[in-house]
């Protein structure tokens, strides 16, 4: 047994204190860059400021021969990093592979000051969170890091999904869990070969009816992924840490991928991983409240007066729990405008 109090003690003499809650920054797009790429890290400086947060990769789609390489090209990028709006992330290696110890070693003792958040990938239960708190605990003790860096779970095993809320609450450093569709998919025994998205295979099909015939059965495809997410948001919300959704691997579908984000979108998750230049102006737009959407929110609010009663605007009734929705609305809003001035002017703030 644990006393409660205990949680914001630091896990080792001369590690910063834990936080008690997470930062709330921009988080519309986590934007992953192969660090072992000179010709991508060379364009750091130009993306930087275009997205929320920034992440070096280490981990799948990184060959086991350039590891080393994508570990020393972070190192130098974030060596030259500024902290300022853009968060500076990484995704380390699995806690079974021969490169996490180095990699996290390494990290934290070269550019432990320019780092956000690490995202561990292939979280199995709170034991793996427990054991990363530790080891960062020491690693930022002895390389005398004034804050504590925050761990983001990725949830993309069958035994992850089913400990998800003991993976939320593991630890004061959580901040947040992305859906990994593409490992959850494998490991789950999902027939798909694709990084998230749909499968017209996975659809409702129209009861036979009188004079239908059976090809003119109309179908709807359905969503593969309703069902983790919102497992994740729940268990997300439940621990006040931020759900994102993953990937999206097939970068020329734009419009998919835009509907698969705006889904997380309306479920409650506040970003999702951008894979390629085009997803961020995608992530942008879906994560971002519509001006219009902003408009109306902050009219209810208005009409509501102190947020309690029933009022009637346009046809439609209003009371103190819709006005709550509103208020999620208006205050991402002003989160995102702090920002970004355009969004700002955008919705007249
Ligand atoms: C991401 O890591 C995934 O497996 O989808
Ligand atoms: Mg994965």
């Amino acid at each position: 047994m644990r006393s409660p109090k205990d949680f914001f003690a630091p896990l080792a003499l001369g590690a910063p204190n834990p936080i008690r809650e997470v930062p709330i920054r921009p988080s519309r797009m986590i934007h992953f860059f192969d660090p072992s790429n000179e010709k991508m890290r060379s364009k750091i400086p130009a993306i930087a400021p275009s997205v929320d947060i920034l992440l070096g990769n280490l981990e799948d789609a990184v060959a086991a021969d350039n590891k080393e390489a994508a570990r020393n090209g972070l190192v130098e990028v974030g060596r030259g990093w500024v902290n300022g709006e853009t968060q500076l992330w990484t995704r380390v290696n699995s806690l079974d592979s021969p490169w996490f110890i180095d990699d996290v070693f390494t990290l934290v003792s070269e550019i432990g000051e320019k780092l956000d958040v690490i995202m561990v990938p292939k979280v199995e239960g709170a034991e793996d969170i427990h054991y990363v708190d530790q080891l960062l605990a020491q690693l930022e003790a002895k390389a005398s890091l004034s804050r504590p860096i925050l761990i983001h779970a990725i949830l993309e095993t069958a035994r992850g999904v089913a400990n998800v809320e003991e993976i939320c609450g593991a630890s004061p450093r959580m901040q947040g869990l992305s859906l990994g569709p593409a490992d959850l998919a494998a490991d789950r025994r999902m027939k798909t070969t694709r990084v998230g998205g749909g499968h017209p295979g996975y659809l409702v099909r129209q009861d036979p009816a009188e004079g239908v015939e059976d090809r003119d059965r109309f179908t709807f495809q359905q969503d593969l992924w309703h069902y983790t997410i919102s497992r994740m948001v729940d268990a997300c919300g439940s621990f006040g840490i931020l759900p994102f959704y993953g990937p999206f691997g097939d970068i020329a579908d734009v419009l998919a991928c835009e509907d698969q984000f705006r889904n997380a979108y309306l479920l409650g998750c506040v970003g999702a991983w951008s894979l390629h230049p085009v997803q961020i102006d995608i992530a942008k737009k879906v994560f971002s409240p519509e001006p219009s959407e902003v408009e109306w929110a902050m009219h209810v609010i208005s009409e509501m007066g102190d947020g309690t009663g029933a009022v009637m605007i346009d046809g439609k009734m209003q009371d103190d729990a819709t006005v709550k929705q509103c208020h999620v609305i208006v205050n991402l809003a002003r989160e995102l405008s702090a920002k970004d001035p355009e969004l700002a002017s955008s919705y007249g703030f």
